[in-house]
This record gives C-alpha cells, sequence and structure tokens, in this order.
C-alpha cells in the first residue's frame, strides 16, 4: 500500500494524500446516506451506511487512504457519557465529569461496546481496494477529557484548566482510565483490519508548555509504545494541534508527525524531519479557491520535495461548505507533480 509504505518513508510512485474530515457534509452523497440515516450519531453506530460513507472520498476523489468514519466521541458515549449533536452547537454531555467519583462512576471497558466500529472496519477493508489503505484513529486522552470535562466545545477550557491546576489528581485518574480504553479500542481495530492508526489531539494547544507533556505528550507516547510493541508494522499517526512552539520535546515511538496548518512545514522539517515521516499541511480553507490551493500545494512540495518522507494533508479537518471541484483538484495536483 503507497500509504503505508510512506508512512514508513519507503519509497512510492508518489506522494500519498488523504484529507482530515473527507468524509462529511461538503459531498451531497454523505448529505444522501445521512439523511436516511436520521443522526449523526445513528450513522456512526450503522456498520452498512458508516462503511458507505467511509468509502466515498476513495471514489469521488480518489485519495490514497480511506479513514473510518466515527467519531472520537463515541469512547466516552460508550463509558456511559449521555451525548447529543446539537445543530449549530457541536457536541454536548448532559453530565460533564467534575469530581473523582465521576470519574470512578465511567464504565472502564467502552471498547466491549463498540462493536459496530469493528464491524465497519471488516466491511471497508472487504470492498477496499487492495492498494488503498483504512485508517483507524483515536482522539487523544486529553482531547477526549476536555470533552468530558467541559461537557461540550470550549473557548476558554476553563473547566478543565482549573482541574490541570487545582486538581491534577482527578485529572491524571480520567486520562489513566481513558489511556487504558484508548489502547484497548485501538487493538481491537487493529484486529479488525486497519492498516494505520491517527490520534488526534485537537485541543493540544490549549496547554503551557509543561503542562502540555504532563497532561497530553506523556499520555499519547504511553500509547503508541503500547500499540508498537504489539504491532510494529501499523503506522502510528500522531496529531497534536497548535504546539508549534514545543516541537523540540516531541520523541517518541511512533511513525508520522501530522502537522497542522498554523506550524510551518520549514520548521516541522528541521525539528522532526529526520527522525519521523511529516504529513500536512495545507490550511482547509484553501479550498475555497482553485488558485489558492494550487499556491498551497506548490509551497508545501518546495519545502517537503517530492521523495520519500512526506504525506499530503491538510492542517486541519475539511470545512463543510469546501467545493469538492476543488478537493479533486487537489488530489490531483499533488499525484501529479510528485510523481517520479
Ligand atoms: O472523514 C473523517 O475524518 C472521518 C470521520 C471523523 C469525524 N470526526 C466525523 C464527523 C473523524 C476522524 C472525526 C474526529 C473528530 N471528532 C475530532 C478530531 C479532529 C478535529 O476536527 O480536530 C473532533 C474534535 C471531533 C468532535 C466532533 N465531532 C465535533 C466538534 C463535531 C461537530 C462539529 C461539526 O463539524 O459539526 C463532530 C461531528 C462530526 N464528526 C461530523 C462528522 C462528519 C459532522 C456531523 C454531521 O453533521 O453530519
Amino acid at each position: 500500500m503507497i500509504f503505508v509504505d510512506a508512512c514508513f518513508r519507503k519509497p512510492t510512485p508518489y506522494t500519498p494524500i488523504w484529507m482530515m474530515r473527507q468524509a462529511g457534509r461538503y459531498l451531497p452523497e454523505y448529505m444522501e446516506v445521512r439523511r436516511k440515516a436520521g443522526d449523526f450519531l445513528t450513522l456512526c453506530k450503522d456498520p452498512q451506511m458508516a462503511a458507505e460513507v467511509t468509502l466515498q472520498p476513495i471514489e469521488i476523489l480518489d485519495v490514497d487512504a480511506a479513514i473510518l468514519f466515527s467519531d472520537i466521541l463515541v469512547i466516552p458515549m460508550e463509558m456511559g457519557m449521555e451525548l447529543r449533536f446539537e445543530k449549530g452547537e457541536g457536541p454536548v454531555f448532559s453530565k460533564p465529569v467534575a469530581t473523582l467519583a465521576d470519574v470512578e462512576a465511567l464504565y472502564d471497558y467502552p471498547e466491549e461496546r463498540l462493536g459496530y466500529v469493528y464491524e465497519t472496519i471488516r466491511i471497508v477493508r472487504s470492498t477496499l481496494p487492495q492498494e488503498k489503505a483504512l485508517i483507524g484513529f483515536s482522539g487523544a486522552p486529553w482531547t477526549l477529557a476536555t470533552y468530558m470535562v467541559e461537557g461540550g466545545g470550549s473557548k476558554s477550557y476553563a473547566a478543565i484548566k482549573q482541574m490541570v491546576y487545582a486538581d491534577p489528581g482527578t485529572l491524571h485518574a480520567l486520562l489513566i482510565k481513558v489511556s487504558e480504553a484508548i489502547k484497548a479500542y485501538l487493538l481491537k481495530q487493529i484486529e479488525a483490519g486497519v492498516n494505520a492508526i491517527q490520534i488526534f489531539d485537537s485541543w493540544a494547544s490549549a496547554l503551557e508548555r509543561e503542562k502540555f507533556f504532563e497532561f497530553s505528550w506523556d499520555y499519547l507516547v504511553d500509547i503508541a509504545a503500547f500499540l508498537k510493541e504489539r504491532h510494529p508494522e501499523i503506522p502510528i499517526i500522531l496529531f497534536p494541534k497548535g504546539i508549534a512552539g514545543y516541537l523540540d520535546g516531541i520523541e517518541g515511538p511512533f511513525d508520522v508527525f501530522g502537522v497542522d496548518w498554523g506550524t510551518p512545514m520549514e520548521l516541522a522539517k528541521k525539528r522532526l524531519g529526520k527522525r519521523y515521516v511529516l504529513q500536512g499541511n495545507m490550511d482547509p480553507a484553501r479550498l475555497y479557491d482553485r488558485e489558492a490551493t494550487k499556491e498551497g500545494v506548490e509551497r508545501i512540495i518546495e519545502v517537503m520535495g517530492a521523495r520519500p518522507g512526506h504525506i499530503f494533508n491538510l492542517g486541519h479537518g475539511m470545512l463543510p461548505d469546501t467545493p469538492v471541484e476543488n478537493a479533486k483538484y487537489l488530489v490531483e495536483l499533488v499525484h501529479d507533480l510528485t510523481r517520479r
């Protein structure tokens, strides 16, 4: 598989590309399936429909990898937290975690209740062309804990940061519990057939340096080490968003570092490019305009070269009103400009 080879810096015929949030609302075909499902969580829990939307970007855009269609919040949901997605408001947990008793009340083995995810993986892997990879994923412990403590999206992260500074013991108890669940969950995704794993730490940037390493990064390294020990053949991609200032402290047993759009590729290459394959990092908003897309691709390829060590991606998820034509153009352009 071109994508998996690229994760291990092996020679490939061109630089592979996939896009974060490549299955989603910008695709009319996705909206059609979601309409049939009724709502987003029902879609996540229906393996046939989830498999169908996982495969759409492969058929429509010809990206090199599919990413499992699900959500990072299924773990806290299956730990017993009531979750709903509100229109315009995003995800909401009705009873956020606030105390050690709340942490202890969470169910320990959510991976046992996530059978619909493994079934989706089996269906996708049996349908997906052999040369295309399937990426499994999880949220990072810190990002999941943030949603669980804030009860949803947040601007100031006041509730979780209060825990960071005033009640770190409770937060570590939560992070340990969530990390153990993530390990078991990702292992089951691998057993069901995914070819690579990405861990999204979307809210890494909420923490000052020392706290980032204590409450976020150390847990990511622990999860990566657990998986690498058991499945060295499965590449691990870590995507901590918004930590350009902390790159000199980044180290661990993973394969690919996901670079967000706010981190200059030159800087990521200088700090991490020898040790890790880099994935990224075009600003998703460039996809609104064809010329801006071309300029973005050319700049990134100028830095990374048409050679092993780079996987093309956006620097965060696709926006819901992205023109499909521009997304197709992006894939063609990256393949054409990097062919060797
Ligand atoms: O295509 C893919 O990338 C695979 C599927 C995927 C989804 N969410 C589908 C989804 C993946 C990998 C995610 C990860 C995810 N979910 C993250 C980490 C990545 C990131 O963006 O930083 C986060 C923070 C979430 C939590 C989440 N899920 C939010 C905040 C929202 C609402 C915001 C929004 O865009 O509406 C979701 C819902 C969600 N997850 C949608 C999709 C396609 C939109 C649901 C819909 O309206 O149909």
